[in-house]
């Protein structure tokens, strides 16, 4: 299925009233925030031909094949999996050794932990994570299901924007393991415009890179950013509620944090280095994160 590398994968696998904040986006959209825009940024499959898939076996082939069953679906290089009222219950994406990749537009909800995370993206650089809607429930034990969106394996060039994860134990890890820090030292995330609600943990974990964490909106979550393992964040203009943990440390992890509103809480985390993030971006006042975020999820229209 080579020559679907480049396809454009459009999924309506199941109908879903449209939201009243639905966005206009494009096919051919790039990322245009964060890590994703380095290093010659972050296309997909934008510019070449798309394929409509309406079945699970059907994207499957289309964006580059199963593994474990048909309970996660690896997508390819060069490849832009769009969501049209997209719906994908207890089936996960894999973004593996890969590189330039854009998934926009999905709700992904219950994926159970022998399939793995909603969204696993390992050892894959320039990604762009869009406009997702990640869940689970918190009503089984927290190894019940896995993580909603886990970036691991020295992971470079990765933007997360204008998703929404909630109801689940264990968010987002980045940075699997205390003692995977040669390969995952370069890892580098950034998280902008992004709902995180109802969470226990991982919110996100950060370990070894460098995360630029900002405008996002935290609601009631057991636990906060943990920053890891000498992890460098620049953490700015977030607002939280609900959590006495917003922003700490574990093992000698650092955070730069400035204009955030953690609910009355405190940030605990060591001062760190990183204090400017290496492209350009604007910041929403704390005060207006919530009403910017408000169309996070899967809310798009293309
Ligand atoms: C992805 O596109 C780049 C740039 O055109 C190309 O060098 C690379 O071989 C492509 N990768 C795959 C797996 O097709
Ligand atoms: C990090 O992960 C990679 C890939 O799984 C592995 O090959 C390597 O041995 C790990 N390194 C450490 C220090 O754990």
């Amino acid at each position: 299925m080579k020559w679907f590398v480049s396809a454009i994968a459009f999924l309506a696998i199941q109908v879903v009233s449209a939201s009243p904040l639905e966005k206009r986006a494009g096919v051919n959209d790039v990322a245009t925030l964060g890590y994703a825009t380095l290093n010659g940024g972050t296309s997909g499959g934008s510019g070449g031909p798309t394929t409509v898939v309406t079945s699970l076996s059907a994207l499957t082939s289309a964006v580059a094949g199963t593994i474990t069953g048909n309970t996660v679906v690896k997508v390819g290089s060069n490849t832009s999996v769009l969501g049209r009222n997209a719906v994908l219950n207890g089936v996960g994406l894999r973004v593996i050794n890969v590189n330039n990749v854009i998934i926009r537009n999905i709700k992904i909800s219950k994926v159970l932990a022998s399939a793995g995370d909603a969204i696993g993206v390992q050892a894959a650089h320039q990604v762009w994570i869009d406009h997702l809607d990640l869940s689970s429930d918190r009503d089984h034990d927290k190894d019940f299901y896995d993580g909603l969106l886990d970036i691991t394996h020295g992971c470079t060039g990765v933007t997360v924007t204008n998703t929404i994860l909630h109801d689940h134990w264990k968010a987002s890890l980045v940075g699997h393991s205390d003692s995977n820090g040669s390969e995952d030292v370069a890892i580098t995330v950034t998280y902008a415009n992004n709902v995180f609600s109802n969470l226990n943990s991982r919110t996100p974990s950060f370990r070894f890179g460098h995360g630029h964490i900002f405008n996002n909106v935290f609601d009631n979550n057991n636990d906060g950013i943990n920053t890891r393992d000498g992890a460098q964040l620049l953490v700015e203009n977030n607002v939280w509620t609900g959590t006495d943990k917003p922003l700490y440390a574990t093992d000698e992890g650092f955070a730069v944090a400035r204009g955030n509103d953690f609910g009355g809480a405190s940030n605990t985390a060591p001062v760190g280095s990183f204090t400017s993030a290496p492209y350009s971006y604007s910041l929403v006042a704390a005060g207006s994160v919530r009403s910017a975020a408000s169309s996070a999820g899967a809310t798009l229209s293309f």
